[in-house]
């Protein structure tokens, strides 16, 4: 069982490592493929990748009385908790003029980090005169039912309201208090969401097409569930990011796994490999090695933006090491190019972040992501095994995930022929350089379900801060975005005022 992807859309937070990338996780086999958090690996690595723009003066905070249960009436589902959101009034053009609400769905960690780094919103506030929402998802951050953390990860008892649809409905439920409140009955929302917030963004569209009028949902693989997508499709395009970098860089990965291995089997192996690449504990096995390092190359892949191109940045570490340098060395370089100087490099002292265990349940329980290695990578294969996964997960919880539940709730199995003609104004954008992309819509379904691409993309790129240095492509994507949202609304407001006359 290799990886099932994180998902957080987390994107950065400077503080903790919140991004420790990937599905860390579970036991066995790793779990760690880099979730699906929008920034995360670059800029924490790198504290010269931050480039967020800082959290605006305008937010407001608010807490909603949240119901435990949305889906059924016995007593204990009454129970309430407070949900965080965060309002910016600044450039909303007012209820009675219908102006819109964009809504940003928190996904599998704190909002905290999420307000900075989704630039989305803020940066088109004064194009729609938009109120901005940010809401955060239930079980993370301050948004936390049964009074405290440790009450609520206590068990299966208490997890088991930690789920997609809860979440969704507690975003509806919010959505329409707030239009309540302002009483902006005819304010057209569009929710934004990133990674699995992008799943939840887009779920939420097709759910409840009352309560928002369209989705942005960036960078969201709904297909990566079941076997709608190939499980060996994430890694493929990993290898295939490094090898259009650089042909030497992608050799050199392909053959030092089996030099790794060589190494540690010789008598003091281990204590070899913990020297070559200065770890920060001496390695207890070679996998220890080799998942840092497959993970690392992940993280890179999945987060390959500009301006900084980190896959590049890993490739000129190896290729320009010394050509007499034997090949861990050179695999070390890429390390140290990455990450920088520091005392030590693998395994360094980390406390699990929020996301870590929260998107543990959640990969145990609804969001079983299959990803393995297949053959023809730079990576020693490694399939997923479901039933070694289901295992481990019964070991943590007790209870057993629920594979396919994704897909018989949401729905995912031809997605071309179901929502032809059901359903609308969804944007699935991607870039294509982001691993996770393989599990994306990647073509347009109907005249308003539209997926929006970039060849040299990397994830959630789009609803990041827009820079000074953003590429043409990406500059073109975000405008298209716009456009198309600008028209979901005109064609909203033109319905709206032939009902309003009618008498
Ligand atoms: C969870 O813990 C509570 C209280 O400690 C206990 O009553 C309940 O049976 C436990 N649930 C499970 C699934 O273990
Ligand atoms: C790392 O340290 C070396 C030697 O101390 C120095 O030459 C190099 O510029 C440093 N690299 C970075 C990225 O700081
Ligand atoms: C982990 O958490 C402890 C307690 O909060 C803190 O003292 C320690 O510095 C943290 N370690 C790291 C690596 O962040
Ligand atoms: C889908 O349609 C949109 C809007 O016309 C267009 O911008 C986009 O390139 C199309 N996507 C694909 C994959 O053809
Ligand atoms: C993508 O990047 C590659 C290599 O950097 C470049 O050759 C290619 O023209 C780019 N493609 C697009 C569509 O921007």
């Amino acid at each position: 069982m290799k990886y099932s992807p994180k998902f957080p859309v987390q994107w950065l937070q400077f503080k903790v490592m919140v991004l420790s990338i990937l599905l860390t996780g579970i036991s066995a086999g790793r779990t760690d493929i880099p979730r699906l958090s929008p920034t995360r690996g670059v800029i924490i690595e790198h504290p010269d990748f931050l480039s967020s723009a800082t959290v605006s003066d305008d937010l407001q905070t608010f807490y909603y009385p949240q119901t435990l249960d949305h889906f059924n009436y016995q007593p204990q589902s009454y129970a309430t908790f407070q949900q965080r959101y965060v309002m910016n009034f600044k450039y909303w053009g007012e209820a009675n003029n219908n102006a819109p609400i964009l809504a940003y769905l928190g996904a599998e960690g704190p909002l905290d980090g999420d307000l900075t780094v989704i630039g989305f919103l803020n940066d088109n506030a004064v194009r729609f005169n938009a109120l901005l929402v940010y809401i955060e998802h239930r079980y993370y951050g301050k948004s936390i039912p049964f009074g405290s953390r440790e009450e609520a990860f206590k068990n299966a008892s208490t997890l088991g309201y930690f789920n997609s649809a809860q979440a969704i409905a507690d975003y509806a439920e919010i959505i329409m208090h707030i239009k309540n409140k302002l009483r902006a009955f005819y304010s057209p929302v569009i929710v934004v969401g990133g990674s699995y917030g992008g799943m939840l963004a887009s779920w939420l569209r097709l759910k409840y097409p009352h309560v928002a009028l369209g989705a942005l949902a960036s960078s969201a693989p709904i297909l990566y569930f079941d076997k709608i997508t190939p499980r060996g499709a994430y890694f493929s395009v990993v290898t295939k990011d490094f090898r259009e970098a650089s042909e030497t860089c992608y050799q050199t990965i392909r053959n030092s796994w089996p030099v790794i291995d060589r190494i540690a089997s010789q008598p003091n192996g281990l204590s070899t490999l913990s020297m070559i690449f200065k770890t920060c504990k001496p390695l207890k096995s070679s996998s220890e090695l080799k998942n840092e390092l497959e993970t690392m190359y992940a993280v890179v892949a999945q987060y390959n933006r500009p301006p900084w191109y980190p896959v590049t940045v890993v490739c000129g570490g190896i290729d320009g090491a010394n050509e007499k340098q034997n090949i861990l060395d050179k695999i070390f370089a890429g390390v140290v190019a990455y990450k920088g100087n520091r005392s030590c490099y693998i395994n360094p002292p980390t406390n699990e972040s929020e996301t870590d265990v929260g998107w543990r349940w959640q990969t145990c329980s609804e969001m079983v992501i299959p990803i393995g290695i297949g053959k023809r990578t730079m990576f020693q294969p490694e399939p997923f095994n479901l039933n070694n996964f289901i295992e481990e997960c019964k070991s943590l919880y007790g209870v057993p995930p629920r594979p396919h539940w994704v897909t018989s709730y949401y729905g995912g199995h031809d997605i071309k022929l179901i929502l032809h003609r059901f359903g609308s104004n969804i944007i699935f954008s991607n870039g294509l350089r982001d691993p996770y992309s393989r599990g994306g819509v990647l073509e347009n379904i109907s005249e308003s379900i539209l997926a929006v691409h970039t060849v040299n993309g990397s994830h959630c790129l789009d609803v990041l801060p827009e820079m000074e240095s953003d590429p043409e492509w990406l500059v073109k994507q975000r405008e298209t975005e716009v456009k198309i949202i600008k028209g979901w609304m005109a064609q909203y407001y033109a319905d709206l005022k032939a009902i309003q006359i009618k008498p």
